[in-house]
């Protein structure tokens, strides 16, 4: 994103309705060129109503990424960060920094292609939510690591609920819901060695203001559904924050501390679930919890089964 689009986006931030004439001033540029940036905003999903006769207007505000708020709300010192404009996938652009440096993190206004889990993308407009990707490294081993995903997942609701209030659960595995909409989740992918060594990209997206009309496949929320005022900047340091924690705390201690946790944030706990294997077949039961390496237990006809995150899908019905 260029300085001069970052420029007419931060402008457009506030919300208020801004016409042609007095950006093309602002800026000392043309009416034709604002028109063309503000093109190029909404090509990069910013909701932009209005023409430059009418003004130009967002749809809803947005808090604009600044370092130096993120920087003063942000207590865990092992945590260095980038703030960037539109990347392609925060991710994507952390796995290319090799090796993935410890406890650095990007985060951006806005990814034209985003990654979800199981290949799908993450809907990412501009200003519209948090996208960041945080490089951890562990000493414990690739074989340690499988409730990685669950451990950020409840950093993640730990660190919303602390600062909105808003008491998002997480549907197992890492799904972040409230009133059973997905209002966000986490990509983790890690490499390295199964007893040794291992470096990991924790990928966070969470919607802030999605359009209603926004395309996503399954049932979703914004949280400015739920909460009154977003300070976008101090809930990046707080996620930030609660990650560095639990990421140590799960590296010294292993994940019991955390399955004793995970009844507070389960969102199937002893729902009726479908699990659909990935030949198309499904089973049912009852969703029991989690077993010591984080797999999901299910109670189905008297007998305790588990699934783990990557074999299968879980619906709730
Ligand atoms: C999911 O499918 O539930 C996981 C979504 C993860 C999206 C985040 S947004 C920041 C980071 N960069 C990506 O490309 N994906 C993750």
């Amino acid at each position: 994103m260029s300085p001069e689009l970052h420029q007419i986006f931060a402008h457009l931030a506030d919300g208020e309705r801004h016409n042609g004439a007095e950006l093309a001033e602002t800026f000392g540029v043309s009416r034709a060129a604002v028109w063309k940036r503000i093109e190029a905003l909404r090509k990069l999903g910013l909701s932009v109503s209005g023409t430059a006769g009418s003004g130009y207007k967002i749809e809803y505000p947005v808090e604009v990424l600044d370092e130096t708020v993120i920087r003063r709300h942000l207590r865990h010192s092992s945590i260095d960060f980038e703030v960037h404009g539109a990347v392609d996938s925060t991710n994507a652009r952390l796995a290319a920094r090799q090796p993935v440096p410890h406890g650095l993190a990007l985060i951006a206004e806005g990814q034209t292609a985003g990654r979800g889990r199981r290949g799908r993308g993450w809907v990412s407009p501009l200003g519209g939510g948090i996208y960041l990707s945080l490089g951890w490294h562990f000493e414990c081993g690739l074989s340690g690591l499988s409730p990685l995903s669950l451990v950020v997942g409840m950093a993640v609701a730990s660190a919303l609920r602390d600062h909105t209030g808003v008491e998002a659960m997480l549907k197992w595995p890492n799904d972040l819901v409230v009133d059973s909409a997905k209002l966000g989740g986490c990509l983790v992918e890690i490499s390295g060695a199964a007893e040794g060594p291992c470096r990991a990209i924790v990928g966070v997206g969470l919607n802030l203001s999605l359009p209603a009309d926004a395309t996503v496949d399954q049932a979703f929320t914004s949280l400015d559904r739920h909460a009154s005022k977003i300070e976008r900047n101090r809930l990046i340091a707080a996620i930030l924050d609660r990650l560095a924690a639990d990421l140590t705390h799960l590296e010294r201690h292993g994940f019991e501390p955390f399955r004793e946790k995970w009844p507070d944030f389960d969102a199937l706990s002893d729902r009726p679930v479908r699990v659909l294997r990935a030949d198309g077949s499904t089973w049912d039961g009852r969703a029991s919890g989690l077993d010591e390496h984080g797999s999901l237990r299910i109670r189905s006809r008297g007998r305790m089964h588990t699934v783990n995150a990557g074999e299968v899908s879980i619906r709730g019905h």
